[in-house]
């Protein structure tokens, strides 16, 4: 969300108070509405990033959580055009700029790292960091739904909450059992080589 400074009044500036822009949101529920417009960005940005994510995973199992959680990403963005109908508008998009550099971050791993247990590792870590994103927004957006009585919009959040939250688990538990164990002893073994070979 941009908010501009206004840059003629001195006042607000010197107590570093920001001047809403001309599209600031009037009350709750546009702010609201300006939030589901930020996910629903997110959401489909996801569709569009995560198959370069399975594709590149090592481990089957990795591979397997990732696919799920594009069917489930599907559903999740099928729930947020349900919210936008039930308060009466279109789906509509705003580039969400916290999760196009989560993403951006994502594809820098792949740049950085070998197919195999590091590269996973990253991947789960990039994963992670999305998931915590999403757990924040749709908490925010169950809480913002509830205060303005929204009720049937909470419902679906809630549904989507818990979806996020559960991947984030889920990712936990592939790094603890098995992909991160694998990937330190990769790098142990690299530690062992010398640094530099000798032609
Ligand atoms: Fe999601």
């Amino acid at each position: 969300m941009k908010t501009l400074t206004n840059e003629n009044d001195g006042s607000q500036d010197a107590n570093n108070v920001t001047t809403a822009g001309p599209n600031a949101a009037a009350d709750l529920r546009s702010l609201f509405v300006d939030c589901l417009k930020d996910i629903y960005w997110a959401e489909n940005a996801l569709l569009k990033a995560l198959p370069k994510m399975q594709a590149n995973a090592h481990s089957a199992r990795l591979a397997s959580l990732i696919k799920d959680h594009i069917a489930q990403t599907e559903n999740q963005v099928t729930r947020l055009e349900e919210i936008f109908e039930l308060m009466g508008g279109k789906a509509e998009g705003k580039k969400c700029e916290a999760m196009a550099g989560l993403i951006k971050e994502g594809e820098e791993i792949l740049e950085e790292t070998e197919h195999g247990p590091v590269r996973d590792a990253g991947i789960i870590a990039a994963s992670q960091k999305v998931e915590h994103y999403e757990i924040a927004t749709y908490g925010t957006l169950y809480t913002f739904a509830k205060t303005l009585g929204l009720n049937d919009e909470a419902k679906l959040l809630a549904q989507t909450l818990a979806e996020e939250k559960e991947a984030d688990m889920l990712l936990s538990d592939a790094a603890i059992n098995a992909i991160n164990t694998e990937a330190d002893g990769e790098v142990g073994a690299t530690a062992d080589k010398p640094l530099s070979k000798k032609p």
